[in-house]
């Protein structure tokens, strides 16, 4: 690659809104040494116990609309502008189901596994705007079918969302950087080594190496709130 990248493939995830105060799944203390995801965070967890499951979510929904972007998200939000000025594309895809990155002003978002401030509707599948707590007692604001209502997010065992997009993002880059995320969890975490069978050179940015982290050409270790801009700024963005 000659020059600046025109076409970035950025990951992002839980590590990228850790200091907005939204907690990690699997850093010490994190979501998942608290809870257990089996019984939170399936459709049979759903099925079995919903009010459970809904008030897990309701927790995680209200930490997401009292969170700021950090200067990571933000860091990014200028990099798609200054990429798409330079006739380029940053193409944000991220794990986090918070609205952190939209909030700091990036305008195009892939969210893999949902999006926690929407809700979709079991019966009609409608999926609505929703930053209020979410019980049975909600009815679907398009069909008006009570007690169906589920936080539009990915659940374990569930597929993950905008996967040809994806695809065809990661096929078309020439840089691929990966912030904030363990690379525990597939597909995303395939993502890097099907960017190097492509070519690409990879960059990893977290607070400490991941579980991928031989497979990155390059990483910049550090809080992403630094070692984020610092990075985009190598890059002319
Ligand atoms: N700056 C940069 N990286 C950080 C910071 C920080 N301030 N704080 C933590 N990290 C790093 C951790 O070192 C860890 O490698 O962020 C990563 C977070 O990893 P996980 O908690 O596993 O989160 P993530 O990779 O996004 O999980 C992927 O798993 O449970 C599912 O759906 C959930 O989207 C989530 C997916």
């Amino acid at each position: 690659m000659t020059g600046h990248p025109k076409t970035i493939f950025v990951l992002t995830g839980a590590g990228v809104s850790a200091e907005s105060g939204l907690g990690t799944f699997r850093d010490r203390g994190g979501l998942w040494a608290r809870f257990d995801p089996m019984k939170l965070a399936t459709p049979e967890a759903y099925a079995a116990d919903p009010d459970t499951v809904l008030d897990f979510y309701d927790h995680r929904r209200r930490g997401v609309v009292a969170a700021e972007p950090n200067a990571a998200h933000r860091a990014l939000a200028r990099a798609e502008a200054r990429c798409a000025a330079r006739g380029g594309r940053l193409f944000l895809c991220t794990q986090n189901v918070d609205d952190l990155h939209e909030r700091a002003g990036s305008r195009a978002v892939t969210h893999m596994h949902g999006e926690l401030l929407k809700a979709r509707c079991c019966a009609c599948g409608a999926v609505t705007p929703w930053r209020a707590d979410l019980s049975r007692a909600d009815d679907c604001p398009a069909c008006g079918a009570s007690g169906r209502m589920r936080p539009d997010v990915v659940w374990f065992g569930e597929m993950p969302m905008h996967l040809d997009a994806i695809e065809a993002a990661l096929a078309a880059a020439d840089l691929f950087v990966a912030v904030g995320t363990s690379g525990a969890v597939y597909p995303a975490a395939g993502y890097v080594r099907q960017a190097r069978s492509l070519g690409i050179p990879t960059c990893e940015i977290n607070l400490e190496p991941s579980d991928n982290a031989d497979a990155f050409d390059e990483a910049r270790y550090g809080p992403a709130s630094e070692a984020l801009p610092r990075y985009l700024a190598d890059l002319g963005l």
